[in-house]
C-alpha cells in the first residue's frame, strides 16, 4: 500500500513539475522550483526549453555556476567537468560547463561569457595559471566568488579557494617508484640512465610536480646512481608548454638519437603525466625498444584509462591516481558554501602562495598505482569497470 502511494506521489509530483514547467516558461529560460527538505539538496529542477535554471528555494534564488576547464583532449578533465556538473546540478544548481581546449583566448572569452550571463559563482581549472588575471579582476568587481580547481590562479586576489591534490606528493610518489624499483637505497645499485620530463611551464602544478619529483631524486644524482646522460636536467628545459604528447615523443626522439645512439639505454623516465608518457614510449618504441625485454620504467599522472592498461601491459610503470570524483566533491562544497555564506572544509592554508595571497585549499591524496594494486585502486574503488580496463 505504502509503495502504491509513493508511485502516486511520484506521478502526481512529476504532473505538477511538467505543468509548472509549462506555465513559467520565459524566453529559452525555464524555472521550477520544488519544496526543499533538507540543507544540502535545497531544489531540485527540471528541465524545459534550451536553457533551463534552477532556484535554490531555500534561497529563493537562482544560482547559475560557470565551470570552466581546460581541454577534452585528456580523459581527466572530462570526467572533471562531468562529476562537477552532475554534483552541483544534484545540489540545484544551474551549471555552465566550457571546454577551451588549450586556447588560453578562447578560456577568457568564455569565462567573460559566464559573468555576462549572470554567473554567481566561477570553478576555474586554468589553461594558464597566470593569463586570467584581467577577467577575474572583472569577476571580482561583479562580485562573483572565484573557485581554483586543481590548477592554482596566479598573480590574482579574486580567488576565494582551491581545491586540488597534494601536488608536492605526486612528484614525491613518481619518483620514489622510480628509487624503489631501481633499488636505489642500497649504494652499490646503479649507475641508472634516468631521463626527465616536466609538465607545463605555464600550469603552476608542473613546477610543483617537478619538485616533490627532484628533491627525491636528487640525492641518487649526486650520488651519481642516477645519470641524466643528456644532461638536460631544469625545469625549463625538461618542460612540455600544454602537456602535448607530441612534443614529449619529439623531444623523446631527439634525446635518443642526441644521447644514446651510441649504444646506451635508457633505463628508467620520469613522465609527469599519462599522455606525456605515451608520446615517451612511442619514441622508445621507434628505435627499437620493446615491451619486456629492456623496457625503460615510465612513470605517470591520472590514471588514465590507456595508462591503467599500460601498466598491464607493461608499457609503463606506474601513475599516479587522482579520484576526480573526490576532487569535484570537495569544490562542490566550497561553491555552495560561498553561495549560502559558510565556511567550506579547508586542510591546507600555508602551500598556496600565489604571488597576491596564500589561497585557503583543500588538498586530496594521489595513489600511486601500479600493475600490483590497480584492482583494488581504480576497479574496486569503482573508476573503471574491470571490462573497460580488460577491453
Ligand atoms: C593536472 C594533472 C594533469 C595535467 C595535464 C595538471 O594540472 O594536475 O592531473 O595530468 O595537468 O592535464
Amino acid at each position: 500500500m505504502k509503495k502504491v502511494k509513493r508511485i502516486l506521489a511520484t506521478i502526481l509530483a512529476t504532473a505538477m513539475l511538467i505543468s509548472v514547467a509549462a506555465c513559467s516558461a520565459v524566453d529559452t529560460k525555464t524555472t521550477v522550483t520544488v519544496a526543499a527538505t533538507t540543507k544540502d539538496a535545497a531544489a531540485t529542477t527540471t528541465t524545459a526549453g534550451t536553457d533551463a535554471t534552477a532556484t535554490t528555494a531555500a534561497a529563493g534564488k537562482t544560482y547559475r555556476v560557470g565551470v570552466a576547464m581546460p581541454t577534452q583532449s585528456s580523459e581527466r578533465w572530462i570526467a572533471d567537468g562531468a562529476n562537477v556538473k552532475k554534483q552541483l546540478e544534484d545540489l540545484g544548481y544551474v551549471v555552465d560547463l566550457q571546454y577551451a581546449e588549450d586556447d588560453v583566448q578562447a578560456q577568457v572569452n568564455q569565462i567573460e561569457n559566464m559573468i555576462t550571463n549572470g554567473a554567481n559563482c566561477l570553478v576555474i581549472a586554468a589553461i594558464d595559471s597566470s593569463a586570467l588575471v584581467n577577467i577575474l579582476a572583472k569577476a571580482k568587481e561583479s562580485k562573483i566568488p572565484v573557485i581554483a580547481y586543481d590548477r592554482l590562479l596566479m598573480n590574482t586576489d579574486a580567488v576565494s579557494y582551491y581545491a586540488t591534490f597534494d601536488n608536492y606528493q605526486v612528484g614525491v610518489l613518481q619518483a620514489s617508484y622510480l628509487v624503489d624499483a631501481l633499488g636505489l637505497k642500497d649504494s652499490t645499485k646503479g649507475p641508472f640512465n634516468v631521463e626527465l620530463f616536466a609538465g607545463s611551464p605555464d600550469d603552476n602544478n608542473a613546477t610543483l610536480f617537478w619538485n616533490g619529483a627532484m628533491d627525491t631524486l636528487k640525492p641518487f644524482i649526486d650520488s651519481k646512481q642516477i645519470v641524466v646522460l643528456s644532461g638536460q636536467t631544469t625545469f625549463e628545459k625538461c618542460a612540455i608548454l600544454r602537456w602535448a604528447q607530441e612534443v614529449a615523443q619529439a623531444r623523446m626522439e631527439n634525446i635518443l638519437s642526441g644521447t644514446y645512439s651510441g649504444g646506451a639505454k635508457v633505463d628508467a623516465v620520469l613522465s609527469p603525466y599519462d599522455g606525456l608518457s605515451y608520446g615517451i614510449a612511442a619514441a622508445l618504441e621507434g628505435a627499437g625498444y620493446k615491451v619486456g625485454t629492456g623496457w625503460p620504467l615510465i612513470t605517470g599522472q591520472d590514471a588514465e584509462l590507456m595508462g591503467v592498461k599500460n601498466l598491464i601491459s607493461g608499457k609503463q610503470a606506474m601513475t599516479v591516481f587522482k579520484d576526480t570524483r573526490v576532487l569535484a566533491s570537495k569544490c562542490v562544497k566550497m561553491v555552495d558554501a560561498v553561495l549560502k555564506g559558510t565556511t567550506p572544509e579547508i586542510n591546507d592554508t600555508k602551500t598556496y602562495n600565489n604571488g597576491v595571497l596564500v589561497v585557503p585549499s583543500f588538498l586530496c591524496t594521489p595513489v600511486a598505482v601500479t600493475k600490483d594494486n590497480y584492482v583494488k585502486e581504480v576497479i574496486d574503488a569503482g573508476y573503471y569497470t574491470a571490462a573497460q580496463v580488460a577491453g
